[in-house]
């Protein structure tokens, strides 16, 4: 699926960056609107839901398991629920493409149903550690196939699935996701614990779906055995998205712009924290609660930015914005040092290794640890760089080019479409100068 077509971008300087803003849907939130409306009884409605290829993955996995999904316009879809119990096996694997959210999801949820099933995915994707699922689904009773703990994942249908309490070994709202699902199907009670704690979108969209569940910041506890009702959905813009548009208008000069109605779910909004402690001018308005999920308008305005120590009670409340916060940190003034952010070496690339080389390849040094790196910011020259198919390692340096003092080359950036489609129309809409790279010319 993703990254059939090599497309390599190339991003020069350009600005002021101006105007308002609307980035697509949440991604963690499309993906279980999907999911809790295919098991629940009736329609569900979903607005703003992300038309990108990870979430559209998961709807199709879905329309294979038997489930009726329309699409009447983009950004909606209307999930027919077939109940608890009413999916069926399908005669083919099913393909998660890039997303892991997707594929540890559905691990939790098809390890309850009555069939076989086989998860798969795309390079990157197989490259990704499913012990972390599956070992505590088998102690639920599951029985999941891997290839030493990457996928492909056969899930083996007829188990029977008990509660058990699980203390997370690393913050995960997949991990714990998956459990949570399993737990809808379990006998006795589904309890999971965090470290620090993690989005709770499931949580929050369990109890609208009306299943009885109790849950607090890193902490959660279900029983099986209950039903749910469908729902209207309507998805926040993903901050995770607006993340490169506050960098990048907070990296040049006279910029000014407005986002939309962005998700300010306060697990998800670490890297507003940080960019403020780096001096950051973003201002918050118009807040108010779209589908039980905070949202806001956020303004944000050029400020010259210093380097930090990031705090590493950030880190899980960012997990997905250190590529946008190591361009920020390329540009500050001074050194920005991350540490507790292990994690990041298996997302969709190891992007403390992505970042550390395409800043390296712009010039800006960069010391590496196992679970962090500094930055030592200062000034950007071209050059060029690989994303290594990572969507948001692309989006960063298309930022980076902004400020960069001759143009930047990002090789591979098909997988953009997985989280953003339409993220370089929207980008040179309000000012970026970012072109598909003919590598002919
Ligand atoms: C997600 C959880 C996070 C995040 C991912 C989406 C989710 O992953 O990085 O982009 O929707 O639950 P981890 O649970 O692996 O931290």
């Amino acid at each position: 699926m993703s990254g059939a077509a090599r497309v390599d971008w190339r991003s020069r300087a350009a600005g002021p960056l101006r105007g308002e803003l609307a980035v697509p849907g949440d991604k963690s939130v499309s993906h279980r609107a999907l999911m809790l409306g295919a098991l629940a009884e009736g329609r569900t409605r979903i607005r703003g839901f992300l038309e990108g290829e990870d979430t559209r993955a998961t709807a199709a996995v879905l329309a294979q398991l038997g489930v009726r999904i329309e699409a009447p316009a983009d950004g909606e879809r209307i999930v027919h629920g077939v109940g608890l119990h009413g999916l069926r096996g399908a005669a083919r694997p099913l393909d998660c493409g890039n997303a892991g959210t997707g594929m540890r999801l559905l691990a939790g949820l098809l390890a309850g149903q009555a069939f076989d099933s086989t998860l798969v995915g795309d390079g990157s994707l197989s490259r990704r550690p499913m012990r972390r699922v599956t070992e505590p689904l088998a102690r639920m009773g599951a029985r999941i196939d891997t290839r030493d703990g990457l996928p492909p994942l056969v899930v083996h249908g007829g188990r029977r699935l008990h509660g058990i309490r699980y203390e997370l070994p690393v913050a995960s709202a997949q991990v714990k996701s998956a459990l949570l699902l399993a737990g809808l199907y379990a006998e006795g009670e589904t309890e999971v614990v965090e470290p620090h704690p993690t989005r709770d979108y499931t949580e929050r969209m369990l109890a609208a779906f009306g299943w009885p569940i109790e849950f607090s910041p890193g902490h959660a506890k279900l029983s099986g055995g209950h039903a749910l009702r469908a729902m209207d959905v309507d998805v926040p813009a993903d901050f995770s998205s607006a993340a490169f548009f506050l960098v990048a208008a907070s990296l040049v000069p006279g910029s000014e712009l407005c986002l939309r109605a962005v998700g300010l779910n306060p697990r998800r909004t670490g890297l507003l924290q940080a960019l403020k402690l780096m001096g950051a001018d973003i201002r918050v308005g118009n807040e108010r609660s779209s589908g039980g999920e905070p949202v806001g308008d956020l303004v944000v305005r050029h400020a010259p930015l210093r380097g930090v120590e990031l705090p590493e009670a950030l880190v899980p409340d960012m997990i997905d914005e250190f590529p946008a916060l190591f361009a920020a940190a390329a540009v500050a003034e001074g050194a920005t040092v991350v540490r507790g952010a292990a994690e990041l070496r298996v997302k969709e690339s190891d992007r403390l290794a992505s970042m550390a080389a395409g800043l390296r390849a712009l010039g800006v040094p960069v010391d590496e640890t196992p679970d962090g790196a500094t930055i030592h910011g200062g000034a950007l020259h071209g050059g060029r760089i690989d994303s290594h198919g990572d969507h948001r390692i692309a989006m960063s340096f298309a930022v980076a080019g902004l400020v960069a003092s001759g143009a930047v080359e990002i090789g591979d950036c098909a997988n953009v479409a997985t989280s953003f489609p339409g993220f370089m129309e929207l980008a040179n809409g309000c000012g970026f100068d970012l072109a598909p790279l003919d590598r002919r010319a």
